[in-house]
């Protein structure tokens, strides 16, 4: 099924096209990935459309079948892509709150800076948080044997299987996407079955389990000797709020048995190894 997606700066190329009288222009239609020469005529029908999108920046559109969507779902929660930018990955928009960081740097160049402290070459990795899969498509990058990564919200992977930007955590035969809780499923995995973790969780208040001491030790249970974990834990609140977070984070992980454990300020995360 072909897919093209739009967002306000393409639906703007596009219309002033169609205003300018050209027959065709080179825009994105996969968010920025590529771009194409296009008919300006197969959009003169949907003008109305268009300014609508135009008039919607922070979200994402596609055509499929003629019929145009918002790349958005609306159930128990509400999910959204968002444009990052021209050229760069849409970042998750979760009940209004993002999901990836936008300032200062985009969705997959903040996962590279996360994969550096966890992912090498050969590794069999474990990654808790899925979401739309950057931070596993980072790790790959960097030469990992296999990657597990775990995504409870069914929502977020269908978001996911759309993004011209996820493609590859459902296509390499290297990642296994598993849909479940990362609280759950983590007991099925052996004692030391992976050479790193990288925990990606959503803020601190919207998934506390993710930050208990049991899940950590099961963490640290299915992490081999010397094997090393990116914890990802944000900015979330005032600094003083963060600071108390970090702490907390940083005795439990040590109560389970971490050691080395560090903050890496620029990623906003904590490092931690397995003896
Ligand atoms: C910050 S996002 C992860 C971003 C992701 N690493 C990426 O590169 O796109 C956090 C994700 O964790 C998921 N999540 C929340 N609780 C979870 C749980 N208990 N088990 C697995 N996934 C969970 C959310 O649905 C959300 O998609």
């Amino acid at each position: 099924m072909v897919m093209r997606f739009l967002t306000a700066s393409a639906a703007k190329v596009i219309l002033n096209a169609i205003r300018a009288g050209m027959s065709e222009v080179e825009v994105s239609l996969d968010l920025g990935r590529t771009s194409s020469t296009i008919r300006v005529d197969v959009y003169e029908r949907d003008i109305d459309k268009l300014k609508k999108i135009v008039a919607d920046p922070s979200s994402v559109y596609f055509i499929r079948d003629g019929e145009y969507y918002k790349a958005a779902i609306s159930r128990d929660h509400f999910y959204k892509l968002m444009p990052t930018g021209e050229n760069t990955a849409p970042a998750l928009v979760i009940d209004g709150v993002l999901m990836h960081r936008v300032k200062e740097t985009n969705p997959m160049d903040d996962a590279s800076s996360k994969a550096v402290h966890c992912a090498k070459g050969g590794f069999n990795m474990l990654e808790v948080c899925t979401g739309l899969g950057y931070s596993t498509i980072a790790c790959l990058s960097r030469g990992v044997a296999s990657i597990i990564t775990i995504e409870k919200d069914h929502d977020v992977l269908d978001l996911a299987r759309i993004n011209p930007w996820s493609k590859e955590i459902f296509d390499n035969p290297h990642v296994t996407v598993i849909e479940g809780d990362a609280i759950d499923v983590i007991r099925e995995f052996d004692n030391r079955q992976f050479d790193s973790i990288l925990h990606d969780p959503p803020r601190f208040t919207m998934a506390t389990e993710l930050y208990t001491k049991e899940f950590y030790r099961d963490l640290f249970r299915v992490l081999k000797s010397n094997g090393v974990m990116f914890h990802y834990v944000g900015s979330p609140g005032a600094r003083h709020r963060r600071i108390d977070l970090q702490k907390g984070i940083m005795s439990r992980l040590r109560k389970v048995g971490f050691l080395q454990i560090r903050r890496r300020k620029n990623v906003f995360g904590i490092t931690a190894k397995k003896p």
